[in-house]
């Protein structure tokens, strides 16, 4: 470990929410960080900050507190940016990933997939990275095709990985860590593999992105999405990277103020990326919030922050495992900062409404993966997520929680 290690207890006490006990008297174990992470105290400041002395529309007054406004937003894209190794210009502001994923596969597809053309996928997709390009297949009269799950423990079938990558596919995209099982891809030899063949890659990095380094230019990829709120920063903002090339090659998504070069009553011209995605007012004070939060990771360390998943992860893993009746899902080994789970006779709903009952708050269901959990058999799964706010003690109390719960329902 060549990289200096925050005192992770004096960094839980900079997040004012955890500290809190609940109606019930328990004091709050929360486990669903892959759902929406919690907020530091210096994000929640920039937000309160920017509202109280910088807010105003941005790129449209020609006064100082829109002028302000807009060198905040737009020196935000540049801190995000420089957070995942991008050009400032090569940043979206979106809602989240979910609206990042849509707009690729709205304006991409618009203009490069034809009938016959095919998206690969993964089995492990979110609904996110599945259903907007099941909605671009129809459009376009193109087909998706999988890469195979191979069982629970997650892992994909990744020798096929390059006989799927026929001349038909157009686009890669794929999970960079599953949200569901934990699973790992290798993200950089899929993005260098179908770059050589001229096909795009998409990177669903919402469980990656905040949790291990990411650095778009090694990473290799044309376009990967992310939430700031699953990154200490808040909802209702999110970034689509696009390299130069990828977001030139795209018409616009919305249609709006400001993303226009020139309007007439029966046309439009429109201007460069980013600003030709930007319909609208944008998500300004999210744009603040999440390069806040960018910028709170960078001062952690973001090898500091993955290494601290891993112990954490690892301890959580073992913890579930050693209770009777209960089995994780997904990789046994190096994995995302989750593990699903199962509990004899109990289900999923069920377990979570209890544990929630002694302060427990994990995810149950189906994780938004359907067809993964078809697949699997499993009617859902219980999952419990973290972050580097988490503590032993806590996965410890969570053992003990979760036995009881198995002994209230056997
Ligand atoms: N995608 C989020 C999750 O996995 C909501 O919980």
């Amino acid at each position: 470990m060549n990289f200096p290690s925050p005192d992770w207890a004096a960094v839980r006490a900079q997040f004012p929410i955890l500290t809190q006990v609940q109606d019930n008297g328990e004091p709050l174990l929360y486990f669903d960080s892959a759902a929406s992470s919690q907020k530091p105290q210096v994000v929640i400041e920039a937000l309160t900050r920017f509202y109280e002395h910088d807010n105003a529309n941005v790129h449209r007054g020609f006064y100082e507190l829109s002028a302000r406004a807009t060198e905040h937003y737009e020196a935000a894209r540049g801190r995000v940016a420089h957070f995942i190794g991008a050009e400032d210009s090569e940043i979206v502001f979106t809602r989240g990933t979910t609206e990042a994923i849509n707009l690729v596969a709205f304006a991409w597809c618009r203009k490069n997939l034809r009938p016959g053309d095919v998206i690969l996928l993964t089995e492990l997709e979110h609904h996110s990275n599945l259903v907007p390009w099941q909605l671009a297949a129809e459009r376009h009269g193109a087909t998706l095709r999988f890469v195979t799950v191979l069982g629970d423990d997650g892992s994909l079938d990744e020798a096929a990985v390059p006989g799927l990558l026929t001349e038909e596919v157009k686009l890669f995209a794929f999970p960079h860590i599953s949200n569901s099982l934990g699973t790992i891809t290798p993200a950089e030899d899929w993005c260098a593999l179908a770059r050589n063949r001229g096909i795009i890659t998409l990177v669903d990095g919402a469980q990656s992105v905040g949790h291990i380094p990411v650095n778009v230019k090694e990473l290799g990829c044309d376009f990967l999405a992310f939430s700031g709120h699953k990154i200490c920063g808040p909802t209702g903002i999110g970034a689509l990277y696009g390299t130069a090339q990828a977001l030139a090659d795209m018409p616009p998504f919305h249609g709006g103020g400001e993303m226009i070069e020139s309007v007439q009553y029966e046309r439009s011209t429109y201007r460069e990326a980013p600003a030709r995605f930007e319909a609208g007012t944008p998500p300004i004070a999210g744009a603040i919030g999440l390069a806040a939060a960018c910028d709170y990771l960078a001062a952690l360390g973001m090898e500091a922050i993955a290494a601290h998943d891993e112990i954490l992860t690892a301890r959580l893993v073992d913890t579930l495992n050693r209770i009777d009746g209960v089995r994780a899902i997904g990789p046994q080994g190096k994995r995302g900062a989750l593990s699903s789970f199962i509990m004899d006779g109990v289900h999923p709903h069920d377990l979570v409404t209890f544990a929630s009952g002694r302060g427990l708050a994990l995810r149950g269901g189906h994780h938004c993966t359907q067809p993964l959990m078809r697949k699997l058999k499993l009617p859902g799964t219980a999952r419990a997520s973290l972050y580097f706010y988490n503590t032993e003690e806590e996965i410890d109390r969570l053992g003990e929680i979760l036995t009881d719960t198995r002994r209230y329902f056997a």
